[in-house]
C-alpha cells in the first residue's frame, strides 16, 4: 500500500463550495477556503484540443451559456463561456477554469485537491495522462489525490505519475473492490455515501485504505459516517458540514 505524504482533511468541498457558488469555478474554490475547507474536489476533462479544464458534464448546456458536447469545443470556445450566470446573476461571467488556473489558485490559497479524472467517453487514458503531467510542477505546493470511476484512467495515471496517489471511485461498493484497488495501487476508496454500510467502511479500513465518501450534505449523515470511521467527507457545504463533525 503506497504511503500518503500528506494528511487527508476531514472535509473536502465538492466541486468547490458548490452550494454557495457555481460548481467547478474559481469562485467556488475561493468560497470553499472562506468556509474553512482546506481541500476541494473538482472534475477534470479535456477540451476538443486536449486542454484540461474543470468541468463535470459531457455537455456544456447545464452549467454554461454554451451548448453541445465538450469533446467538440476547443479551449478558446470553452474559455469564453459564462459558467456562473446559470447559478446566480452574482456570478455572471465566471469562466470555466483550466486545470493550471485552478492549481495556481490552490497554491496561492494553500489548499489541496482531489482531482477527479472525468473523461469524455473514449478519452479515458488521454485525460489521465494530461492531468498527471499538469500536476507535476505543483506537487511541492499542492497536495493532490487523483480519483476516477474509470479503471483505465487510474491505470494511465499510474503509468504517467506513479507517485501521485490514487483513489478508486465507486457508487455501491462492488464485490471486487479490493482486487480493483490493489491492481491499480490505490490508497483510497471514494464511495457514494447512500448505499454504504458500517461493515463496508470497516472492511476497507482494515485492508489499509482511506475511505472518502460523497456527497454528504446532511449533518446527521456526516456524523454517522465519521462514527463509522470514514476519513473524509466530500460536501457541497463545507462550513455547515465541517461544523457538524468538528
Ligand atoms: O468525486 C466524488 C464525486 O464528485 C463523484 O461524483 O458526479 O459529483 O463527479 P460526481
Ligand atoms: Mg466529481
Amino acid at each position: 500500500m503506497p504511503e500518503l505524504s500528506f494528511v487527508l482533511p476531514r472535509v473536502i468541498a465538492h466541486r468547490g463550495a458548490s452550494a454557495a457558488a457555481p460548481e467547478n469555478t474559481l469562485a467556488a474554490f475561493r468560497r470553499a477556503r472562506e468556509e474553512g475547507a482546506t481541500w476541494i474536489e473538482c472534475d477534470v476533462k479535456l477540451t476538443a484540443d486536449g486542454r484540461p479544464v474543470i468541468f463535470h458534464d459531457d455537455t456544456l448546456d447545464r452549467t454554461t451559456d454554451g451548448s453541445g458536447p465538450m469533446v467538440d469545443a476547443p479551449l478558446d470556445v470553452v474559455g469564453a463561456l459564462d459558467a456562473g450566470g446559470w447559478f446566480s446573476p452574482d456570478f455572471r461571467g465566471e469562466p470555466v477554469p483550466t486545470l493550471e488556473e485552478t492549481l495556481d489558485l490552490l497554491a496561492d490559497l494553500g489548499m489541496g485537491a482531489n482531482l477527479e479524472i472525468k473523461p469524455c467517453p473514449g478519452r479515458e487514458r488521454e485525460t489521465a495522462a494530461v492531468t498527471a503531467a499538469a500536476v507535476q510542477p505543483y506537487l511541492d505546493r499542492v497536495p493532490v489525490l487523483l480519483s476516477s470511476f474509470a479503471d483505465e484512467s487510474l491505470a494511465a495515471a499510474r503509468e504517467a505519475a506513479p507517485d501521485v496517489p490514487r483513489g478508486l471511485l465507486v457508487e455501491a461498493v462492488p464485490a471486487d473492490w479490493q482486487a480493483r484497488a490493489a491492481a491499480l495501487e490505490c490508497v483510497a476508496l471514494h464511495v457514494d455515501a447512500v448505499p454504504l454500510t458500517a461493515e463496508q467502511v470497516a472492511a476497507m479500513r482494515a485492508a489499509g485504505y482511506k475511505v472518502v465518501v460523497w456527497t454528504v450534505n446532511g449533518e446527521s449523515e456526516a456524523r454517522r459516517l465519521v462514527e463509522w470511521g470514514v476519513d473524509a467527507v466530500i460536501t457541497d457545504a463545507p462550513q455547515r458540514i465541517g461544523a457538524a463533525i468538528g
